[in-house]
């Protein structure tokens, strides 16, 4: 297969582990040039964005390391210079730097608060923010956040019906995942008449993060048993194709073979879904969500 990211140039927040890793990979194996930004190093100081660049690199691609902090100004304007200094454009953004802090709300902290706040929504709008001028010169761009399903937190029918209730990952994570999904949306409308796409991802994987992830139920049936982090980056890659020009302000769930368009957020009823027995090509969801989304495939 022809990778479709050729003379593409990316960049990953969060990508030295979990979800933005295997997104970089992908990107990377598609024939993009990759950013990767990740905060974190292990005991013996070795940087994750160091290491995922030395496998794509190691793949045959091309990809920079990068160590910004992505919740202040300087960090993100550096994060986004530097990509554009080595690579000369940026064409996707996908920004997977994330973190939770468990509890009860009563027991958060004003600082777990801010701090969780900082991270996921001043860490998506400073992102978007230093990458848009670049893509806005370009007249494209793709921008793929990542939200979660505890955005919209789903309760069982009555009180009386406790049979689908799920631990819910903590207020301030699901509050701050719910203001990324307005982030994306209301900025898809601002840039609607531009080649620039901005689409939310809402993932489900096992990884240091969210190490007991369980398969669960999904749109009202048993849940894909994959949390292969691997198995979401294909539909990542597909939202940053020109294949998906025509698809902007949508939320994306993907989970080992599962993949659905959503509807309106509100009007969930509206939803779509896919499902094979192993990981999704590109070409496949090319073919098949498009039409989903009431867009021609190609269109
Ligand atoms: N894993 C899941 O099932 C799941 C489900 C829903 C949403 N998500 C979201 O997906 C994203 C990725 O999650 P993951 O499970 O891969 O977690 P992860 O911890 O494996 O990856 C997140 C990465 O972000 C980096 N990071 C944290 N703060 C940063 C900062 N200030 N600047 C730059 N990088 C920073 C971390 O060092 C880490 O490597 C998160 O936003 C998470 O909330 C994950």
């Amino acid at each position: 297969m022809v990778a479709f990211l050729e003379n593409q140039v990316a960049l990953v927040t969060g990508g030295g582990r979990g979800l933005g890793r295997s997104v970089a990979l992908e990107l990377a194996a598609q024939g993009a040039a990759v950013a990767i930004d990740d905060v974190y190093r292990d005991e013996s100081g070795t940087g994750a964005a160091e290491s995922a660049v030395r496998e794509i690199e190691e793949a045959g691609g091309t990809a920079l390391a990068l160590t910004e902090d992505v919740t202040t100004t300087e960090g993100a304007e550096r994060m986004v210079g530097t990509t554009v200094d080595k690579f000369g454009r940026l064409d996707i953004l996908v920004t997977c730097a994330g973190n939770n802090v468990r509890g009860p709300l009563q027991e958060l902290t004003e600082q777990q608060w801010d701090s969780l706040m900082s991270l996921h929504l001043k860490g998506h709008f400073l992102s978007c923010k230093m990458a848009l001028p670049h893509m806005i010169e370009q007249d494209s761009g793709r921008i793929v956040t990542v939200s979660s399903r505890g955005a919209f937190f789903q309760v069982p029918a009555s009180k009386q019906d406790s049979k689908d209730l799920r631990k819910p990952p903590s207020t301030a994570y699901s509050a701050a995942k719910a203001g990324i999904l307005g982030l994306t949306t209301t900025l898809a409308v601002e840039l609607w008449e531009t080649g620039i796409t901005v689409n939310a991802l809402l993932p489900s994987a096992s990884t240091q993060l969210f190490p007991e992830t369980k398969a669960r139920m999904v749109g009202g049936v048993p849940a894909s048993q994959s949390l292969d982090p691997g198995d979401v980056a294909p539909a990542v890659a597909f939202l940053c194709s020109d294949a998906a020009a025509d698809i902007s302000g949508r939320i994306v769930y993907a989970s080992g073979g599962d993949v659905i368009l959503y509807g309106n957020q509100l009007d969930l009823g509206g939803s779509r879904m896919i499902r094979k027995d192993g990981r999704w090509t590109h070409d496949e969801l090319a073919k098949l969500l498009p039409p989903l989304a009431g867009v021609a495939p190609g269109a």
